[in-house]
């Protein structure tokens, strides 16, 4: 059994977007078992993409992540970190494969609908970021 954390980035949000997103993953045997709806500040989005700081876009990407309210889920399955990328489509909406939620939902690179953790190492970290032990259901 598997963790990894999940975004609805505030242009889904925006859009209302959060329920077709979430039924997605429970169509998909995909257990939520933490959630709940931050607005991310400057720093909050900072110190999550950390990992980007020195990429050129990192300046845009916490801009947009704080423009609106986020739905942040910890998701729980077998292999669930590549499942839930696989649900996404790549980061690019323009590549993401059809049905998946960055072809259905993103507008752009940046404004991509939603996030999931890339691999456990980075699960864990992302995990804990927006989420202690009592937050997480069994
Ligand atoms: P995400 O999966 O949240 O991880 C990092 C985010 O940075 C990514 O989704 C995109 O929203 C954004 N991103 C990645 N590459 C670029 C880029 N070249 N230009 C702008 N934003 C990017």
């Amino acid at each position: 059994m598997e963790r990894t954390l999940s975004i609805i980035k505030p242009d889904a949000v925006r859009a209302g977007h959060i329920g077709e997103i979430i039924a997605t993953f429970e169509k998909n045997n995909i257990r939520i078992v933490a959630m709940k709806m931050v607005h991310l500040d400057p720093k909050g989005a900072e110190g999550f993409y950390a990992v980007h700081r020195e990429r050129p876009f990192f300046g845009e990407l916490t801009a947009f992540m704080c423009e609106g309210p986020v739905v942040v889920m910890v998701l729980e399955g077998d292999n669930v970190i590549a499942r839930n990328r696989e649900l996404m489509g790549a980061t690019n909406p323009a590549d993401a494969a059809e049905g998946t939620l960055r072809k259905r939902f993103a507008s752009s690179l940046q404004n991509n609908a939603v996030h999931g953790s890339d691999a456990p190492e980075t699960a864990a970290f992302e995990i804990g970021y927006f989420f202690n032990a009592l937050e997480i259901a069994g």
